[in-house]
């Protein structure tokens, strides 16, 4: 079966595309290469043996969208990360946003509801939730006015996948990934953030590695047990694995409703000080941090209700945070070496 990944060559695309060629799946990469390079093609050989189809073409240009499936009429899913994912640049760049994450979503979707069947998951995020009420945040909780332009392109993406596949052939999963981290196992693919890293865990691994002098901590009076934001970290090729579930959910039609939405994330949640002492445990380096005022924007806490995810759509994160970070610090070192 063919599958479209659309920013395939991304950080979560490239992982997801490994799962995917591993359970035998043939893959269609669509990337423009704003956020990527096609290096990660050798990767993903190298991991898989084998090479998928790699399309360079970017979602903003409607017609170049039209054709792709012209020329590709035999696929059986797509699976949707293609997007800008930088908060703090939406803020000051709002229609950049709005255009790549929603013109996009609206030529792909409009391609889907000619098709008799099509079968669609999408990136979406915990930050639809900003601070939750509850913690751990299950899947009803409510959505809460986005914080950002980007945070706003995911809630109007949900809407919008919601609103067409009411009145079209679409089946969709919707997924909300807490925080991403890690790379496989193997170090041959893993995250590239250009320029000064704003996530957490890249940002410490730069510090591990010298690029960076001292690592900033976003404010430690927070109402949480030793002051620091807690946040829900998940690896990578858990969340990789989550979609290939997700797919065959799709594609074996098990899905309950054409709309289903899942969270990502392990259930457990960190402190930025927890993170900091279990990277310094793995990597064998003392961190060099300091405590600054909070970062604009942030919220306390935020960490999974994954009982959904576990017994309905039938996938539970393994790694742990000992695993995200350690895989994490081996990518860091090999993209140094
Ligand atoms: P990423 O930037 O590494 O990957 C996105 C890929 O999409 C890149 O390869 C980029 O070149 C490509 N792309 C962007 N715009 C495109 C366009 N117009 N046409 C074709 N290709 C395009 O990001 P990621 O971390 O892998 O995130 C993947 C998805 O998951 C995004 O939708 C993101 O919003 C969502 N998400 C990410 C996180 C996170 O923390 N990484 C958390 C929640 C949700
Ligand atoms: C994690 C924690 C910071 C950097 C963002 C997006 C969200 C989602 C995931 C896509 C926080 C603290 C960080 C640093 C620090 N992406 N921190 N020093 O903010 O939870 O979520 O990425 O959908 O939408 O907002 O992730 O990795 O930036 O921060 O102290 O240099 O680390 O304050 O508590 P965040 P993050």
């Amino acid at each position: 079966m063919k599958i479209v990944v659309t920013g395939g060559l991304g950080f979560i695309g490239s992982h997801t595309v490994v799962e995917l060629q591993n359970e035998g799946y043939e893959v269609v990469i669509v990337d423009n290469l704003s956020n990527s390079s096609e290096d990660v093609l050798k990767g993903i050989v190298a991991i898989t043996g084998k090479q998928p189809i790699f399309e360079k073409l970017d979602l903003r240009e409607k017609a170049a969208v039209q054709n792709f499936f012209q020329k590709h009429t035999d696929i059986s899913g797509v699976i949707h990360f293609a997007a800008s994912k930088a908060v703090g640049e939406s803020v000051e760049n709002p229609l950049l946003y709005y255009e790549n994450n929603i013109s996009a979503l609206v030529y792909l979707l409009q391609e889907l509801q000619q098709k008799p069947e099509a079968h669609f998951i999408f990136s979406s995020s915990c930050t639809v939730y900003g601070q939750a009420e509850k913690m751990p945040i299950t899947e009803d909780a409510s959505i809460q006015t986005a914080m950002s332009p980007y945070g706003n392109t995911k809630q109007i993406g949900e809407e919008i996948i919601t609103d067409v596949a009411k009145v079209s052939n679409i089946n969709a999963i919707l997924l909300r990934y807490f925080n991403p981290i890690g790379a496989h196992p193997s170090a041959e693919i893993g995250e590239l953030p250009i320029g000064i890293p704003q996530n957490l865990v890249p940002f410490i691994t730069q510090t591990g590695f010298g690029l960076r002098n001292e690592l900033s901590v976003y404010g430690d009076n927070y109402p949480t047990p030793d002051g620091t934001c807690i946040r829900d970290y998940i690896h990578v090729v858990d969340l990789a694995k989550a979609h290939v579930v997700a797919l065959q959910r799709l594609l074996n039609k098990k899905n309950s409703d054409k709309i289903e939405i899942f969270n990502l994330g392990t259930g457990t949640g960190s402190s930025v000080l927890e993170v900091i002492n279990t990277f310094e445990k793995v990597s064998g380096k003392k961190l060099p941090y300091k405590i600054v005022d909070r970062r604009e924007g942030d919220i306390t806490s935020a960490y999974a209700n994954t009982d959904k995810a576990n017994n309905v759509l039938g996938w539970k994160a393994k790694s742990t945070l000992e695993d995200g970070l350690a895989s994490a610090w081996k990518w860091e070192q090999k993209i140094r070496s």
